[in-house]
C-alpha cells in the first residue's frame, strides 16, 4: 500500500483552486483513497478562530505571518499529521507556501524569518505534492469583481497580487519536485484535464 500523501492546493485569490478541489477529493476517493479536505489559515476550531481575525483586522505584517504558522501548528498537530500516521490523505486547500506568497511576497516580510518559523512549526515536513493555480492577475480581479463582500486579502491592490504570484512561481522554481503549475485562466474544462493527467499519475 503506498504512503499516505499530503497534497496542499495554492494560488492567487480568485484562480478559481475551490472550485476544483471537490472534484479532485472526489476522484481520489472514488479510487477508494480515504480523503481528508482540510483548510488553511483554520481546520480547527482554534485556526478557525485566527482565520475570522486574520481575514478581517488589520495588524502588522509580522504578527499576521505568526499567526498564520500558530494556526498552521494547531492543524498540523490536531487534524494534519493524525490523519498522516492513519493512512488516510491530507488535501489542504492553502499551507505554508501562502505564508511565503502572502506574507513574504505580498507584505514584505523577509524571507529568512518565514523560513525560520518554518523550520519550527514544521521541521523538514513539506507536502509530496503542490498544485499552484497560477493566473494573469487581471483575469483573477475579474473573477472576484463580482464578489461583494471581499475579505481584507482580497480587498488588495493588482500591485500585491503580482507580488503574491511572482512569489508562488519563484517558490515553485526552488522546488520544481513538488509543484504541478495548473494554467488556470483556462475554461473548466481544460483545467480539469490538466488535474485528470495529474491524478492518474499519483
Ligand atoms: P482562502 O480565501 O483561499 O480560504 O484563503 C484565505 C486568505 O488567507 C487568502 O487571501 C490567502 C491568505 N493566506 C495568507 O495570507 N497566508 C497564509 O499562510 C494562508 C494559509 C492564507
Amino acid at each position: 500500500m503506498t504512503r499516505a500523501k499530503f497534497i496542499t492546493f495554492e494560488g492567487v485569490d480568485g484562480a478559481g483552486k475551490s472550485t476544483h478541489l471537490a472534484w479532485f477529493t472526489e476522484t481520489l476517493r472514488q479510487r477508494g483513497i480515504d480523503v481528508l479536505l482540510t483548510r488553511e489559515p483554520g481546520g480547527t476550531p482554534l485556526g478557525e478562530s485566527l482565520r475570522r481575525i486574520l481575514l478581517h483586522e488589520a495588524m502588522h505584517p509580522e504578527t499576521e505571518a505568526m499567526l498564520m504558522f500558530a494556526a498552521r501548528r494547531e492543524h498540523l498537530e490536531q487534524i494534519i499529521l493524525p490523519a498522516l500516521e492513519c493512512g488516510t490523505w491530507v488535501i489542504s486547500d492553502r499551507f505554508s507556501d501562502a505564508s511565503f506568497a502572502y506574507q513574504g511576497g505580498g507584505r514584505g516580510v523577509p524571507v529568512a524569518k518565514l523560513e525560520q518559523l518554518e523550520k519550527w512549526v514544521q521541521g523538514e515536513l513539506q507536502p509530496d505534492l503542490t498544485l499552484l493555480f497560477d493566473i494573469p492577475i487581471e483575469v483573477a480581479r475579474e473573477r472576484l469583481a463580482n464578489n461583494s463582500s471581499l475579505d481584507r486579502f482580497e480587498q488588495e491592490q493588482a500591485e500585491f497580487f503580482q507580488r503574491v504570484r511572482q512569489a508562488y512561481l519563484q517558490r515553485a522554481a526552488k522546488m520544481p519536485q513538488r509543484f504541478a503549475i495548473i494554467h488556470a485562466e483556462k475554461t473548466l474544462e481544460d483545467v480539469k484535464k490538466e488535474l485528470s493527467l495529474i491524478v492518474a499519475n499519483i
